[in-house]
């Protein structure tokens, strides 16, 4: 018989770090964690097996399937928005072809198991691509169903597997008579920039929030790298998680749609600066914009519209930008550096 788990990739991620220490607070310690490089030592002791795997290794991913029986897969691994045009192919690889062989064999357990595999996919606002700021500023909150023409190789990964989800989710092997009674249970969120008090992220374009606020918290200098009105959604990873953990235990029936927008704040670039300056009157912020980042950022929306979340789940944030800050973000930046703790600074 084998053990009910839960898997996550891209454990060592911003997200998954908070979202392994969550789910083991709530008393599920049942976690199987995999990333590219060993497991960060914060997490051990969450996670029932820690494995270290390529997610393009499809027979060493097979194994693991032998051993577990995984009731839900929170597929994490990524490849962010920067680094992705870095090394566009290799990001295809990693974000769709990963995500493909995921999907693949979820689809064979919930087959051979009759159990409908919550596969739990965090997409982003960079599958939406507004091709001037002027169209962006015009097209105020934006819809699941508007927009959809990525500019990045990240947007167009993350709504490739977005589709690569509804397929798995109810068209599985089409010609297979018989054989679609049980389909993975494909649910989708996508997110907003993310700002974690614990970590860091690293080849992102949202990053110059988070990078912002953890440089002036070490008093560090930042050179923000996009203009000062710039205009992104955001919202703190403990919201992140929670909207994660929600959909993923709503029921199936109150389910409209697939895919979700779930957002709280936006901020631009110089609000950020402000409220970040505010809470270290030492902080030096500059602005150094590099135009292929800004490309990006122009390219996505400046706010989304998260009403299906909150009509269909009960998707309500806990921090508004306000809370985020004064509540969240920085006690918890300011302890953890007064305190000598390095924040995590993450790769994917
Ligand atoms: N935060 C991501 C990035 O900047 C977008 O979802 O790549």
């Amino acid at each position: 018989m084998k053990q009910d788990c839960i898997l996550i990739t891209g454990a060592n991620g911003e997200i998954g770090h908070s979202l392994i220490t969550k789910i083991y607070e709530q008393g599920n310690g049942n976690i199987v964690a995999l990333d590219l490089s060993p497991l960060d030592s914060c997490l051990a002791e969450c996670c029932c097996e820690f494995i270290q795997c390529n997610i393009l290794d499809e027979a060493h991913l097979v194994e693991i399937f032998q051993d577990y029986h995984f009731t839900s897969i929170f597929h994490l691994a990524s490849i962010l928005s920067t680094r992705a045009e870095m090394n566009p192919l290799q990001a295809q690889k990693v974000n769709v072809q990963g995500t493909a062989i995921l999907l693949e064999l979820a689809a064979q357990q919930t087959l051979q198991m009759q159990y409908e595999t919550k596969f739990i996919y965090p997409s982003s606002i960079a599958v939406y691509g507004f091709p001037t700021p002027e169209a962006k500023q015009q097209a105020g909150k934006v819809r699941e169903d508007q927009a959809l023409s990525p500019v990045t190789m990240y947007g167009i990964n993350k709504l490739a597997c977005e589709n690569l989800g509804a397929y798995y989710g109810a068209h599985y092997r089409l010609l297979n008579e018989g054989k679609q009674a049980h389909h993975i249970d494909f649910r989708a969120i996508r997110f907003p920039g993310l700002i974690s008090a614990i970590t860091v992220p690293t080849g992102g374009t949202s990053d110059y929030g988070p990078e912002m606020l953890h440089h002036a918290a070490q008093g560090l200098p930042y050179n923000c790298f996009v203009r000062p009105d710039t205009r992104l959604p955001f919202m703190v990873m403990p919201d992140a998680v929670k909207s994660l953990l929600t959909l993923e235990s709503a029921p199936r029936e109150s389910l409209s749609q697939l895919i979700y927008n779930v957002t709280s704040f936006n901020p631009s670039a110089e609000q950020l600066a402000e409220i970040t300056i505010n809470a270290f009157p030492s902080a030096n912020i500059h602005y150094s914009i590099h135009p292929a980042r800004q490309i990006i950022v122009d390219s996505w929306p400046g706010d989304i519209d998260d009403s299906a979340a909150r009509r269909d789940w009960g998707w309500t944030p806990d921090f508004d930008l306000e809370q985020a800050f004064q509540q969240y973000l920085i006690p918890q930046i300011h302890n953890r550096y007064h305190q000598g703790v390095t924040t995590v600074k993450v790769q994917e």
